[in-house]
């Protein structure tokens, strides 16, 4: 079984775009963001938008045997949640990752995730994504959150369509007070969408 078995399964069709929430927490101020970046994908014709919770999945840590999923380029031997995701990162077009600021970095969920894409490296080539991060500090760290997912898609060869998107709010649901972050992260999601359009439909075989 090698990395051709992910291929396979993710049936390409119209353009879509995958939001990836990396908080454990519900109603978090990521998933706001992230959705209102979903939101604005709409805004481009015939663009599918689905948002996963990775707090929703179990995902487990990745055992660094490098050697079989990275060098021989067989399946990774953890059988979790992480196959239906790696399937849904193939099949998309484009990305909204996002994160809470966790001691000046993403949070664990957004790491463990992270780490497992492994088996499909060389596979998101040309993916276009964006990035959201918060955190309730008014520089506590969102802008290093961020460069930690912005060296994982440059890492895959994605491409970064704008700086990310960050959010200053500590409770839950707090975000919804700030009116300009909200409407950066739909702006986000409409340019995401505008630029995997343009680039995908001119790829397609
Ligand atoms: C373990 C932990 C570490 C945190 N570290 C930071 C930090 O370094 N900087 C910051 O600004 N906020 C920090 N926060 C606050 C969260 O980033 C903030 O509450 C944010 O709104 C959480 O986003 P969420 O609602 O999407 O989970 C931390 C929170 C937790 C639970």
């Amino acid at each position: 079984m090698s990395v051709y078995f992910y291929l396979k399964m993710a049936n390409k069709g119209s353009v879509k775009i995958l939001g990836i929430v990396g908080s454990p927490r519900k109603r978090s101020n990521t998933e706001i963001l992230v959705k209102k970046a979903l939101e604005g994908t709409k805004w481009v014709a015939t663009v599918d938008a689905e948002m996963v919770l990775l707090r929703n999945k179990n995902i487990q840590l990745c055992k660094g045997c490098y050697d079989i999923c990275y060098f021989k380029k067989i399946r990774c031997p953890i059988h979790d949640d992480m196959e239906e995701l790696l399937v849904k990162l193939l099949k998309a077009d484009g990305y909204i990752f996002g994160t809470p600021t966790y001691f000046g970095g993403v949070s664990g969920l957004m790491r463990i995730f992270m780490d497992r894409t492994v088996p499909i490296f060389g596979k998101l080539k040309d993916k276009i994504a964006g990035i959201v991060s918060v955190g309730d500090g008014k520089f506590g760290g969102q802008e290093l959150a961020a460069q930690s997912i912005r060296t994982f898609c440059l890492n895959h060869s994605m491409i970064l369509a704008e700086w990310h998107v960050s959010g200053t709010a500590g409770k839950r649901g707090e975000i919804l007070n700030d009116i300009d972050v909200l409407e950066k992260a739909r702006k986000m999601g409409q340019n995401i969408a505008r630029l995997a359009v343009i680039l995908h439909s001119k790829m397609t075989p």
